[in-house]
């Protein structure tokens, strides 16, 4: 119902969107994962008709947004990457600013403001200046007001950027309620790719303004079935241990992780003894050595050889 065709942006000669088709069907949570940088907030930005693309078209049941906005306005909601509220209001005066600007007014205004309120759970707080909330409290009150007038659509850009793990997990919950029992289509932008993982029946992959690889979690991850992965907890870092695993014939890739590193290998490989004899003869203490099956993060490797996150 949602489609980008060959969308284009162009930022002086920078190319920041680059060719990107994608689309949203009914009740879909669709997930945008790229690195700082990928061209995820222009692209959203030319989705809900914030700014207009250089090339290419965003239509909404089929009718141009690029052409006329209007066609789009009321069905869509768009939480932004940065929190946009005024801090010296309440939460419950944000949300009825931002209402009346959505043509909601009187009793209507006061219950979808109730409603929100209690799906953010934020009832008890809605009297307090916005600027006393915690970060994550912050975060909430932007969803809410992207919720007001009841959109078919929400896009989310980064909505757990920078906040304590448990207004994460809210938020986390909150859009998979909206998604399966309430059927609002989501698109879920995002660098984590745990949540896009938890949250999103399917996913397109961006980078450097382009769409890499899209497609349900297994059909991403099966772009990898011939390798499987050896994540190695250590006690310490061990630096001729990795350049010595670096050295075995069989081992694609080495990867540092925090607690330890990650040997890319291909699939049944049984690279374990080799493993364990290189780390006795090194000293190294090893907490915990499991084989894992690829995720979205090793495929983005794959695809760019870089980490989604430095
Ligand atoms: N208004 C602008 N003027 C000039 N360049 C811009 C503008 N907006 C974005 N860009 C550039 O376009 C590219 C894509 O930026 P964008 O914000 O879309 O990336 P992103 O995927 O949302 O990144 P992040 O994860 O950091 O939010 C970047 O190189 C950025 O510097
Ligand atoms: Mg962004």
């Amino acid at each position: 119902m949602l489609e980008t065709t060959n969308l284009r942006k162009t930022f002086k000669k920078q190319v920041a969107v680059d060719d990107v088709n994608l689309y949203l069907e009914k009740g879909e949570a669709v997930g945008l994962l790229g690195p700082n940088g990928a061209g995820k907030s222009t692209t959203i930005s030319m989705m809900s008709s914030l700014i207009k693309p250089t090339m290419g078209d965003v239509t909404w049941h089929g009718k141009s947004i690029v052409e006329d906005p209007s066609v789009i306005r009321l069905h869509l909601g768009v939480v932004p990457q940065e929190i946009a509220l005024y801090k010296e209001l309440t939460a419950h005066e944000n949300l009825k600013f931002f209402g009346k600007i959505y043509g909601l007014k009187g009793k209507k205004l006061e219950n979808e403001i109730a409603h929100v309120l209690e799906m953010v759970g934020l009832t008890e707080r809605k009297n307090d200046l916005v600027k006393n909330y915690s970060g994550g409290m912050q975060r909430r009150i932007n969803i809410a007001v992207a919720l007001l007038h009841e959109p078919e659509v929400i896009i989310m850009d980064e909505p757990t950027v920078g906040i304590d793990p448990q207004s994460r997990n809210y938020i986390l919950e909150m859009v998979r309620r909206l998604n399966h029992e309430k059927g609002m289509t989501v698109l879920y932008t995002s660098h984590y790719m745990e949540e896009v993982e938890r949250l999103c029946d399917r996913i397109y992959i961006m980078d450097n303004g382009r769409i890499i690889a899209s497609g349900t979690k297994q059909e991403l991850t099966s772009i990898l079935s011939s390798e499987e992965t050896i994540l190695i907890e250590l006690d310490r870092p061990y630096p001729e241990l990795t350049l010595e695993l670096e050295k075995i014939e069989e081992v694609l890739r080495v990867v540092e992780t925090d607690k330890g590193m990650k040997l890319i290998v291909p699939k049944n490989s049984r690279l374990l003894g080799k493993v364990f004899r290189v780390a006795d003869k090194h000293k190294a203490q090893m907490v915990s050595v499991n084989v894992q099956v690829p995720t979205l993060e090793d495929v983005f490797l794959h695809l760019t050889g870089r980490k989604l996150r430095d």
